[in-house]
């Protein structure tokens, strides 16, 4: 276990050297991906893999869908690194730790994070396979004392104090939904509000309730540790969820959300999500 790892500037700096002494890439882009959405990784050209076990000080992940490596490559000619198998709070990690590789990506180079992630849709609009742009999220542990920032503040990340309030890049925004227009999958394209809950157990009725009463969009259990620790140390964000299910909002209702659907429901929109991605990636940069 990496439990008992400080992840100082000086640690993160070791691990960012390592890699950077195993791949020619230097990645611009950095890609979070979310269970079943690790399709991208294989339209990367040239692409160097790197399994978290041989890296130092690095945690491992142990969740299906969730493979454990680090892929560089040329994502539409970007120099992109991308997580296959991201760390999760429910799988034992602090929050900090559950951030650490955007720290790595921020000290290898990268400037804009895609973060991806599987989500349940208590908007009642929502349907399985719809992609939602988060727009803003509701950190549950963040608010109530779980925050990755929490504890001393090294500047060289960024400020004690970091606005979260224009986390989600407007312009980024934007684009992705240009692209989606031009690609002609803007059916079924939403923007909303992801709230993370800590996991590993799937909401109550009551919880879902509350999520929805709260102004939240969508629910899942990752992503807002990583955009907290991108934006503080100046990376730029575009966060995307799929929407594998509808959380259960009736007490009579006898539907049970499962990690199988979820995979299920990502699998089949994947292909979609990777499209949008790889476009996205090629207005960002390449023009
Ligand atoms: N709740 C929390 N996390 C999730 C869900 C959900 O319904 N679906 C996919 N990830």
């Amino acid at each position: 276990s990496t439990n008992h790892i400080t992840y100082n500037y000086e640690r993160i700096e070791k691990i960012a050297r390592f890699l950077a002494s195993r791949t020619t890439i230097k990645p611009k882009l950095g890609i979070i991906c979310g269970s079943g959405l690790n399709g991208i990784t294989s339209q990367m050209k040239d692409g160097q893999i790197i399994k978290y076990k041989e890296i130092p000080d690095f945690p491992q992940s142990t969740v299906a869908g969730h493979d454990g490596v680090l892929v560089f490559g040329l994502l539409n000619s970007v120099p992109t690194v991308a997580m296959k198998g991201r760390f999760h709070s429910y799988e034992g990690h602090a929050p900090e730790k559950c951030a650490l590789p955007v720290r790595v990506m921020k000290l290898l180079g990268v400037e804009v994070l895609i973060v991806t992630n599987a989500a349940g849709g208590l908007n009642p609009d929502y349907n399985a396979g719809d992609i939602m742009i988060i727009k803003d999220h509701i950190s549950l542990p963040g608010l109530s004392g779980d925050s990755p920032l929490k504890g001393h503040n090294d500047e060289r990340w960024g400020p004690r104090f970091p606005a979260l309030n224009r986390a989600y890049d407007v312009n980024l925004i934007k684009k992705f939904e240009n692209c989606a227009r031009q690609l002609n999958l803007s059916e079924g394209l939403r923007k909303g509000v992801y709230f993370m809950v800590s996991g590993p157990a799937y909401e109550t009725v009551a919880e879902c309730r509350l999520m929805q009463l709260l102004g939240a969009d969508a629910v899942g259990m990752s992503t807002t540790h990583e955009v907290t620790v991108a934006v503080h140390c100046g990376l730029k964000v575009l966060g995307l969820s799929l929407v594998t299910n509808k959380t259960v909002m009736d007490w009579d209702c006898v539907d049970t959300p499962n990690h199988t659907e979820v995979l299920e429901v990502a699998a089949k929109r994947a292909g979609d999500m990777e499209l949008l991605i790889n476009h996205f990636v090629s207005t960002i940069f390449n023009s």
